[in-house]
């Protein structure tokens, strides 16, 4: 591990323009990924050890597809009884180490029919459905996903959805009932992360690209109850796609 002055100057020196949030279960998606820095949030000013299985808790600094990347491995959540500006402070020191885009990841419940475990979800517009928030409403956030870049994903992916994704504060699964609501809302897609970070992106100026890992279909949408200990397992059918998706991104 690396003092976070020691970091901050690796990044002076690497000038970082991308950093990637990679959640529940999605570790391993940052295998071609070679750190050459790390600190563990433990020690950074306003953040946490996250306590959720599956986040390693670790900014690190690194080379990823040829070129000088931020990773983060794992977040904080609000329904780990965290505030919002703890939840958003990793995109905030990422921008302040001077990464001109963040590329957020989740683990995700699907709601539209073509979306299965291992589908990656390109973020196309966001629904917030947290605690009510005195923050400026996001203009449909032009600089989520720009279509642009949806375009060019999917020219390279034709399967590749781009959708709306809800976050919700958590930390029970949805019931039936509320994704069947969500549905008829035009929601494709359920997490319990990631909009408070888009938000905080944008407003520090960095372009954002949002990508839902379906680790499950969203409940009542096929048998049994869902568990996250099920969510990490299934994060791990995603994870040559996503690095795939995460690497044309860079
Ligand atoms: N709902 C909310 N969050 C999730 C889900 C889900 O179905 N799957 C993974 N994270």
């Amino acid at each position: 591990m690396t003092s976070l002055a020691d970091f901050r100057r690796a990044c002076a020196v690497a000038r970082p323009r991308s950093a990637v949030i990679l959640g529940s279960g999605l570790a391993d998606v940052a295998h071609a990924f070679a750190a050459t820095h790390a600190v563990a949030y433990a020690d950074l000013p306003g953040l946490a050890a996250p306590g959720v299985p599956g986040h390693r808790g670790e900014l690190a600094l690194g080379a990823w597809a040829g070129v000088p990347v931020l990773v983060c491995f794992g977040r904080v959540h609000f329904y780990e009884g965290h505030p919002w500006d703890r939840v958003t402070r990793l995109v905030e020191l990422v921008a302040d180490l001077g990464a001109t885009r963040a590329v957020l990841t989740n683990a995700a419940g699907g709601l539209h029919p073509d979306l299965n475990p291992g589908d990656v979800m390109l973020i196309a517009g966001q629904v917030e459905l947290l605690t009510p928030t005195d923050w400026p409403k996001l203009a449909e956030p032009q600089r989520l996903s720009t279509p642009a870049l949806v375009a060019a994903l999917q020219a390279r992916d034709p399967r590749l959805l781009a959708g709306v994704y809800a976050g919700l504060t958590g930390p029970c699964y949805e019931t039936p009932a509320e994704i069947r609501a969500l549905a008829a809302c035009g929601i494709d897609a359920v997490g319990m992360s990631t909009v408070r970070e888009v938000r905080a992106a944008v407003a520090r100026g960095l372009e954002v690209v949002g990508l839902s890992c379906v680790t499950n279909k969203a409940a009542g949408l096929a048998p049994g109850t869902l568990h996250h200990a099920d969510v990490q397992t299934t994060a791990r059918l995603a994870v040559g796609t996503l690095a795939r998706l995460i690497a044309a991104v860079l």
